[in-house]
């Protein structure tokens, strides 16, 4: 395995090799781990080409993709259409899927058949909110031979518990909880936990507490990966983003400006020209009495 000029491994995504769970495990205190949503194959495609080590097939579809208002109303039917897409793209990246909303509340085999479900669409692991209380379920899942990460902080499909989607864990008591569940989902056996929209000095805690990496989404630079959305990183939403998300393209904007100029092209008779036309052979043209190069005789 190559090495970076730190001494580190160069992780197996930016070699074009698999990231297994083993790997990502490995990266506790390593090189950072690089996770982005992707929802369907072009996305996974620029995620793994990019050489990302995690690709999580979010709940937030709900929100980016299809336009929900929060992430409660996917199903795991949904959730399954969307991993698949992503594992048509083949990627190194581990593919890990979102658990949604009330796939994994009812019961532990409940949970299992969901998260079966997902594996078989394509995903390599799972992911579910929420702490100390999912740790039969975690278990379940861990029996089954299904690796889970846990997502803590800001957990989204709690949003009406949580009175929106704020900031969490800024009092000593509520860091004090949240360092306690990491280290009770951990020891049940979550291979990473994603810790949104915490404090950093709160994330830094947790870090040093559990023995796993922790992937930070507003979670400041002191957990062991971070992850990003990738509409809002890649500027496909122009919406107003939460403080924690850096865009580093401006895809909406790009996109706009290139439909306006196809359709400025398109109405001034530019789009399309004699060149992006098909032809017939000059017998055909001349049986059929047409000129071979009039756009009278552009076919399918
Ligand atoms: O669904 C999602 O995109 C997520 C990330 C915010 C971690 O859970």
């Amino acid at each position: 395995m190559a090495q970076r000029n730190d001494g580190r491994p160069v992780p197996a995504a930016q070699e074009g090799r698999p990231t297994t769970v083993p790997a990502v495990q490995a990266r506790k205190g390593g090189t950072p781990l690089v996770m982005v949503t992707a929802y369907d194959a072009p996305t996974a495609r620029i995620a793994d080409e990019a050489g990302v080590d995690i690709v999580l097939v979010g709940d937030s579809v709900a929100m980016v993709v299809l336009g929900y208002d929060d992430t409660l109303q996917v199903t795991v039917a949904d959730m399954a259409h969307h991993v698949a897409a992503v594992a048509r793209a083949r990627p190194q990246a581990l593919v890990v899927a979102d658990l949604p909303w009330l796939s994994y509340h009812l019961s532990a085999e409940d949970a299992v058949r969901n998260a079966a479900t997902l594996v078989r669409a394509g995903a390599a692991a799972v992911k579910l909110e929420g702490g100390r209380v999912r740790v039969p379920v975690i278990r379940a899942l861990v029996d089954a031979q299904i690796p889970v990460m846990g997502h803590l902080g800001l957990t989204p499909q709690s949003v009406h518990v949580q009175g929106g989607y704020r900031v969490q864990g800024q009092q000593a008591d509520a860091a004090a909880a949240l360092v306690d569940e990491a280290t009770a989902i951990a020891d049940a056996g979550c291979f990473a936990v994603v810790l949104e929209c915490v404090p950093r000095d709160v994330a830094r805690l947790v870090t040093a507490a559990v023995p796993v990496p922790t992937i930070g989404i507003g979670a400041g630079p002191d957990c062991d990966g971070q992850v990003l959305v990738i509409h809002d990183l890649l500027g496909l939403e122009d919406r107003i983003a939460p403080k924690f998300v850096r865009r580093y393209g401006t895809l909406k904007a790009d996109g706009v400006a290139a439909v306006a100029a196809y359709a400025d092209d398109v109405r001034a008779g530019r789009f399309p020209s004699d060149a992006e036309s098909y032809h017939l052979s000059e017998e055909v043209a001349a049986a059929l009495g047409v000129g071979p190069r009039s756009s009278a005789t552009r076919t399918a």
